[in-house]
């Protein structure tokens, strides 16, 4: 699925080969005393200028040819449309004969709101396995597992995740466990939404739904023709600690203006995750953040939007003190980096009831999030079992 536009290597090394070439000639016929430039009788400074010149243009057709901007992808690239087989695999390609209302419309919600139906392009993927990397096509293990940034769909916690929040907040509802669900960490909204449409399906009205984030919308860097391909040179530099200084940088530079609280000691693989995304900048708008006015609107284009959703919009560490939350029944965390899932989990956890649930979406996706997540557990003796759901989300259930 991944699309690999030829030999990578091979292309920085021609035209590194080209551009040294190019200067080492330009050193022997035109700048070195007595050159081609002394001919010309040029001055001392318009000569500097003229090597300067050429060097910027240099420089700036190395980075395109080295690291060229990728064409948008359009539904047809990468791979042709799935087998019917995948989807019997995966179990979706038929519903059970005996389904009622309620499940058809919860099934067909999760659907939609992963994108399975319509199969949006997936921009980047990352199965915690590798590195980040560029996906070609829709692919439907990928959707179903979560492990792929959705160009459109609503979510990017993939069905099995839903189909654990689905099974959480049933199980909530069925033995009566008193509170609220939130979200912390919703981006475009899709399974927040999901959340409030199974409370719908049960016709539970005393609940509501708390979604948080910054919705922050992502904006593409610009100028592009210059700044993406200086982007994505420095965030190749094969070193590791440069990738992190590189984040760091990005942090201080970016300001207050960010969606993500500041990393006091980012892990590795979060720093690599972020970087990785730098190198394909043209993605940014497509895997950024949404704005508060957007996902609302998602909300209403499904008919979940109402007064059983609250947004809390701002960093947790800001909202969550202050919210209206007396009793929390399932609380999702999804704020990926370690400040984000310790905030979140310090300020609910101990309004989760006896019963509740406790899901955390990037436990096995990021150190930072498990290390949060175990000293939280450490810290108040929290012994109930964590299950996992997929390679990266896990829950308990509060004892
Ligand atoms: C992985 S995304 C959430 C995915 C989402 N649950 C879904 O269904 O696709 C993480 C989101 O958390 C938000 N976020 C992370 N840390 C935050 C914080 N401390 N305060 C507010 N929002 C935060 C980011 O803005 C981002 O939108």
């Amino acid at each position: 699925v991944e699309i690999e536009i030829g030999p990578r290597k091979l292309r920085i090394f021609v035209s590194f080969l080209t551009l040294a070439t190019v200067a080492v000639s330009l050193n022997l016929f035109w700048f070195r005393p007595g050159g081609w430039s002394e001919g010309l009788s040029l001055s001392c400074p318009i000569s500097i200028a003229a090597g300067a010149i050429v060097s910027v243009i240099l420089g700036w057709l190395f980075l395109r040819l080295a690291f060229p901007q990728r064409p948008p992808l359009t539904k047809s690239a990468g791979r042709p449309p799935i087998g019917l087989d995948e989807y019997r695999l995966a179990g979706l390609g038929s519903l059970p004969s005996d389904a009622d209302g309620r499940d058809l419309y919860l099934d067909l919600m999760k659907r939609t709101v992963t994108n399975i139906v319509y199969q949006d392009l997936p921009s980047l993927f990352f199965d915690g396995e590798g590195p980040v990397r560029l996906a070609g096509g829709f692919s439907l293990p990928r959707r179903v597992m979560g492990e792929d940034q959705p160009a459109d769909a609503h979510t990017m916690v993939g069905l099995r995740r839903l189909e654990n929040l689905q099974h959480c907040i049933e199980q909530a509802l069925s033995s009566n466990v008193p509170g609220d669900l939130i979200e912390t960490g919703a981006f475009r909204g899709g399974a927040s939404m999901f959340m409030r449409a199974v409370l719908k399906a049960h016709g539970v009205t005393e609940r509501k739904v708390f979604v948080c984030d910054t919705f922050l919308e992502a904006v593409a860097p610009r100028p592009h023709w210059i700044l993406m391909p200086l982007l994505q040179a420095l965030a190749s530099v094969p070193s590791r600690r440069w990738r992190r200084k590189l984040f760091m940088m990005g942090q201080w530079l970016v300001g207050s203006a960010k969606a993500f609280p500041d990393s006091a000691e980012p892990s590795e693989d979060w720093v690599e995750f972020v970087v990785a995304s730098v190198r394909h900048p043209s993605m940014i708008p497509k895997c950024g953040g949404t704005g508060l006015n957007e996902v609302k609107s998602a909300f209403a284009r499904y008919g979940l939007l109402d007064e059983q959703v609250v947004f809390l919009q701002g960093f947790f560490a800001d909202t969550l003190p202050d919210a209206p939350i007396d009793r929390l029944a399932v609380i999702r965390l999804d704020g990926d980096t370690y400040e984000s899932t310790r905030d979140g989990i310090s300020l609910l956890y101990p309004k989760l009831s006896e019963g509740g649930f406790c899901v955390v979406d990037d436990y096995g996706a990021f150190s930072e999030c498990r290390r949060a997540i175990d000293e939280y557990r450490q810290a108040h003796k929290i012994e109930d079992e964590i299950i996992a759901i997929d390679k990266m989300g896990v829950y308990w259930r509060k004892s």
